[in-house]
């Protein structure tokens, strides 16, 4: 910011660039005193000095004798009477232009104009103004800067919590992957070896074999194509449920008891899906872990999410003691991720103090209505 510069207002200083103190002085050397002017001082002072010179000769005259006693005292008397005026006219003259002349020499050109008063203020007046004007600019000028501080510093943020979300993008797609890769090939794949480490085949269990490995083929091109579960294709939930039930019923001989909401649900279906493998994955570890052959599925609709339970009184699992091992025992943890990911939880209720096992999927509701209607339908009538 230019700072300010006070340029003189015309008119308001006298005169051109003389010094005032000197022009003064010399205004007041035409002047002296009462104000007469010098030239009457100065016959003044001449007339006063011939009278002074008259009175002197008269009393060297007086003294040589050319001049009789009486005659030379009243010329000494008339001389000094004239001598004295003419002193004091003297002396206030060499005072004047001794005034005038010491201004002359003392007078600082860088002095600012003194100036009269009225004007002496005025300038005051105006130079606060520009201090105040200066200060404000300033002020303003550093809340500029703070302010382009700061929006610099939103904008890294910015690009720091993109780079955050893309990464975190991209670990949720590798763990959506891997997850999707668990439930199904990895599941079919391992039905289908148990299947050939068994007793030896008959018709029925290479159909049983035949079927596995079909799935798995599904399952993958599914996968590798990203889209829903085969069973979720036409984006009912409650169907695909049902489907899974009785599948696992004519499998593996399990009977799940399903407690569904009466009334329909719209579910997002990412929300669907989430849900979907929740139910295969526990039901999957009823069949393979718990040893019963009966378990209860669970679907609540709370007025802050929808809530996925299975419940079996089965054998029961210390959590603490469950390690995945290379890739293996990993469903569980899959599913916490899955949750984790939809903006939900996962909760394991099992071993010392429990009959059984209950896993228990809570997931969040859109909050807006509008996105309940923007997506598929995801029907929530009650499962054959
Ligand atoms: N319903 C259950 N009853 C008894 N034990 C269970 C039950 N569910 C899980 N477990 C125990 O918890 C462990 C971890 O289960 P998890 O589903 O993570 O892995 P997994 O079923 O062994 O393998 P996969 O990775 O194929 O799912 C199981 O190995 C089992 O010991
Ligand atoms: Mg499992």
């Amino acid at each position: 910011m230019t700072p300010r510069v006070l340029t003189p207002v015309p008119g308001r200083h006298p005169g051109p660039a003389a010094p005032t103190s000197a022009r003064a002085a010399a205004a007041g050397a035409g002047r002296v005193g009462s104000g007469l002017p010098l030239v009457t001082w100065a016959l003044l002072l001449c007339g006063a000095t011939a009278a002074a010179t008259v009175g002197c000769a008269a009393v060297v005259l007086h003294l040589l004798g050319g001049l009789d006693a009486s005659a030379g005292a009243g010329l000494v008397v008339a001389g000094l009477g004239a001598a004295v005026p003419a002193c004091a006219a003297g002396w206030a003259v060499a005072g004047r232009w001794a005034a005038a002349l010491t201004a002359v020499s003392t007078d600082d050109p860088t002095d600012p104009p003194p100036g009269p008063g009225p004007v002496r203020s005025r300038e005051l007046a105006e130079l606060t103004r520009s201090v105040a004007t200066l200060r404000w600019r300033l002020a303003l000028s550093d809340e500029l800067a703070e302010r382009r501080r700061l929006e610099a510093v939103a904008a890294a943020a910015g690009v720091q919590e993109l780079v955050a979300g893309l990464v975190a993008a991209e670990e949720g797609a590798r763990g959506q992957l891997a997850a999707e890769l668990h439930d199904t090939v990895a599941q079919s794949l391992l039905l289908a070896r148990g299947l050939l480490a068994g007793p030896p085949l008959t018709p029925p269990s290479l159909a049983t074999l035949a079927d596995h490995l079909e799935d798995a083929d599904e399952q993958v091109r599914a996968v590798m194509s990203r889209t829903r579960p085969p069973a979720l294709q036409d984006g009912d939930l409650a169907a695909a449920v049902s489907s899974l039930r009785a599948d696992l019923a004519a499998r593996y001989g399990l009977a799940v008891d399903l407690h569904w909401p009466g009334e329909p649900v719209p579910v997002p279906l990412a929300a669907a899906v989430t849900v979907y493998r929740f139910f295969q994955e526990a039901l999957l570890n009823v069949v393979k872990h718990a040893d019963v052959d009966h378990a209860e599925a669970t679907l609540d609709v709370l007025p802050d999410g929808i809530r996925a339970t299975v419940h079996d009184r089965g054998s029961g699992f210390e959590l603490e003691l469950v390690r995945s091992d290379r890739g293996r025992s990993v469903g569980l943890g899959l599913l916490r991720e899955r949750a984790r990911l939809s903006g939900g939880r996962l909760d394991v209720c099992s071993g010392r103090g429990h009959e059984g096992t209950l896993l228990q999927l809570w997931l969040p509701r859109p909050v807006r209505s509008e996105a309940l209607t923007r997506i598929p339908a995801q029907r929530s009538r009650r499962p054959a």
